[in-house]
């Protein structure tokens, strides 16, 4: 836990908001805590110290903590296991985002929550948008779903971000598992007809940090509470993100690149259904917020010299 968290008597915002950090291990979690350091007193809390499996110790931190800003990076993200967790998968992605935002009504903090494209069913052929009708086809997609709810319906201040097919650096994640069974294998079958936009925890990070500190500074005006779709620009299937990754990670990390063998969803059964189309426009956001990530194969490139980087250290 970095739970480096002073009293700030001035409470100013945004130079020293309080911002609580919930997931501190996962992937956008890590990136959140990179990002916003130096941006306020951060409480990073991971499942040892904040389990969001029970809701009398996230109101019992909530309270202890008073944060202005919570960023709850904290999920149930096992997508396949959720079938048969559902229980364990709704008391994290509903019941806890539901609590967090009771407690951020009660200290007018402002509650920054993630959700997924695995809200849509995946059936229309062009980027989902915020005001199509949400119909997950897994258990994982329900719980986000009603944790967006729960937040949307208590009354208080709130962003919740929609991004899509997340990975970075750190972390379990279809980057890694690629350069990973890279060395383990010569031939790799890869899903070719579910359509997304990789989106990098970087971009996450980079763009709610902007957002958050943009709407405390009062530079948005005063109604940009809502949902918006935030991922990553452009789109590909699971084959064609892997066959950019091995064209890059031959040149940026030296690895040598398996066949790759494109299946369909059919060949590749999995206990959670998953969308065909799971594409979100992010027009939303960058109308509201100009605010735009990058498009997904540089934000590749980006993650890739932070490995390259790391491995040469
Ligand atoms: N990953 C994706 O492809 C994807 C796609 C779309 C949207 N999202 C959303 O983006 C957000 C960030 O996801 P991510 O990729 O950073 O996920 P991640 O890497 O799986 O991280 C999730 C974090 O939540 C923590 N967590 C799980 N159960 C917990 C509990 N009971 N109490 C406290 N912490 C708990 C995990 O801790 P442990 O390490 O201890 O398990 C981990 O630190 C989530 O809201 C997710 O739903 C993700």
């Amino acid at each position: 836990m970095n739970e480096s968290f002073a009293e700030d008597p001035r409470g100013n915002l945004p130079d020293q908001a309080r911002i609580l950090i919930t997931g501190s291990t996962g992937q956008l979690g890590l990136e959140l805590q990179r990002i916003f350091a130096g941006s306020g007193s951060i409480a990073a809390l991971d499942r040892t110290t904040l389990d969001l499996a029970h809701p009398d110790q996230i109101r019992a931190v909530v309270r202890r903590v008073r944060p202005q800003v919570i960023l709850n990076a904290g999920a149930y993200t096992a997508v396949d296991r959720a079938e048969t967790e559902r229980d364990l998968a709704d008391a994290v992605n509903a019941e806890a985002p539901r609590i967090l935002a009771e407690e951020a009504l009660r200290l007018n903090a402002l509650l920054v929550h993630y959700s997924t494209d695995y809200v849509f069913d995946g059936t229309k052929p062009e980027p989902w948008t915020e005001t199509d009708t949400a119909h997950p086809l897994n258990a994982y997609g329900a719980s986000k779903l009603a944790g967006e709810q729960a937040i949307q319906s208590a009354g208080g201040r709130y962003l919740v971000f929609r991004a899509s097919w997340v990975y970075g650096p750190h972390g379990k994640n279809f980057l890694l598992t690629m350069l990973r069974l890279a060395r383990e294998r010569d031939r790799l079958s890869i899903v070719n007809d579910q359509i997304g936009a990789p989106t990098t925890s970087i971009a996450l990070a980079n763009a709610t940090r902007e957002i958050v500190m943009g709407a405390l500074a009062g530079h948005f005006g005063a109604d940009w509470t809502g949902l918006y779709h935030m991922t990553c620009s452009g789109a590909t299937s699971w084959f064609g993100f892997a066959q950019a990754i091995f064209a890059r990670a031959a040149v940026a990390l030296g690895v040598k690149a398996p066949e790759l063998v494109p299946i369909a969803t059919t060949d590749y059964p999995t206990p959670a259904r998953r969308p065909h189309n799971s594409v979100l426009s992010s027009a939303k956001l960058r109308d509201r917020f100009a605010v735009e990530l990058p498009g997904w194969e540089s934000a590749l490139d980006e993650v890739l010299q932070v490995l390259r980087r790391s491995s040469s250290q």
